[in-house]
């Protein structure tokens, strides 16, 4: 059975109550509880945390033994060049993923610090951007 490791930065344990203009209104546990029914054979485990060192330790716990790491960094993306080193410290695939399409929103958001050590980027979907990342995983 592959397992893949979804990791979720800062604010995203809003999400369902968060500016759902523009990251929509269902929570991520609802969203993931879909998308372990839907992709019933693969295992999927989910961690989300605010800080920042906390997301590394779960790169580097994960990075070594699993198929592979979506990983939505928040604004972490656009800051952490210690999230980039992390990613490329484990032999995991890591996509990056975000809800929205950070390139239709401020300039802040089209820089990002991590997308370079990263198998791939999805952005732009709501939160089908995680199983478009997941399809990507699977089939590479
Ligand atoms: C985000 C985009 C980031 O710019 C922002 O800081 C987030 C969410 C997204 O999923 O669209 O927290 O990663």
């Amino acid at each position: 059975m592959k397992k893949i490791q979804i990791i979720n930065g800062p604010n995203l344990n809003l999400l369902g109550r968060r500016e759902p203009g523009v990251y929509g209104s269902q929570p991520f546990e609802d969203f993931l509880d879909s998308l372990r029914a839907r992709y019933a054979d693969v295992q999927i485990d989910y961690f989300q945390s605010n800080i920042e060192g906390e997301l590394i330790d779960r790169i580097h716990a994960t990075g070594f033994d699993s198929d592979g790491i979506i990983l939505n960094a928040g604004a972490y993306t656009h800051t952490s060049i210690a999230l980039q080193d992390a990613i490329r410290a484990v032999p995991a695939p890591v996509v990056e993923v975000h809800i929205s399409n950070v390139h239709a929103r401020e300039a802040f958001r089209h820089v990002s610090l991590i997308a370079c050590a990263c198998r791939g980027v999805v952005c732009g979907f709501g939160l089908d951007s995680y199983r478009l990342a997941l399809e990507g995983l699977l089939g590479g």
